[in-house]
C-alpha cells in the first residue's frame, strides 16, 4: 500500500524542501521506490534532485492547468528508484487562471 507524506509549514525557510529531499533520497536505501511531487513554484526540490529547471518544457503546471498526462511529465531523478513530478515558476500564476481559486487558511481557527 503506497504512503503519501506531505511536508507543509506556512513559515518560510524552516527546512521543508531540505526535509522532503532527504527523506525521499533515502527511500531506496530502505528498499522502497518513490515519487516526489514538487508543488512549490520555487522548484528547489526539483533542482535539488538534479533536474535542470531551465531545460524543463513541462511540469506539474501542465498537469494541473492543461490536464496533460502525468506519466509523460514524471521523470527519473539522480537517485535510483526515485522519480519526480517537477515544478516550475509558472505554477505561481496557476491560481490566477479562470476556474482556479486560491484557498486561504482560516486566520481565526476555532
Ligand atoms: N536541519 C537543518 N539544519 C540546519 N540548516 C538547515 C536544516 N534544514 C534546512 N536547513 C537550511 O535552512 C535553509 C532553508 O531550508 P529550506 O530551503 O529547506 O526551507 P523551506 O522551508 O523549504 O524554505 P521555503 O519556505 O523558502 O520553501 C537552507 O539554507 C537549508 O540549507
Ligand atoms: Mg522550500
Amino acid at each position: 500500500m503506497p504512503r503519501v507524506y506531505a511536508v507543509v509549514n506556512q513559515k518560510g525557510g524552516v527546512g521543508k524542501t531540505t526535509t522532503a529531499i532527504n527523506v525521499a533520497a533515502n527511500l531506496p536505501e530502505l528498499g522502497k521506490t518513490g515519487l516526489i511531487v514538487d508543488m512549490d513554484p520555487q522548484g528547489n526540490t526539483t533542482s535539488g534532485l538534479g533536474v535542470n529547471r531551465s531545460e524543463l518544457s513541462r511540469s506539474i503546471y501542465n498537469v494541473i492547468v492543461d490536464a496533460e498526462d502525468i506519466n509523460e511529465i514524471i521523470r527519473a531523478t539522480a537517485v535510483p528508484g526515485l522519480d519526480i513530478l517537477p515544478s516550475h515558476r509558472s505554477l505561481a500564476g496557476a491560481g490566477q487562471l479562470p476556474g482556479c481559486r486560491r484557498v486561504h487558511a482560516d486566520p481565526n481557527p476555532v
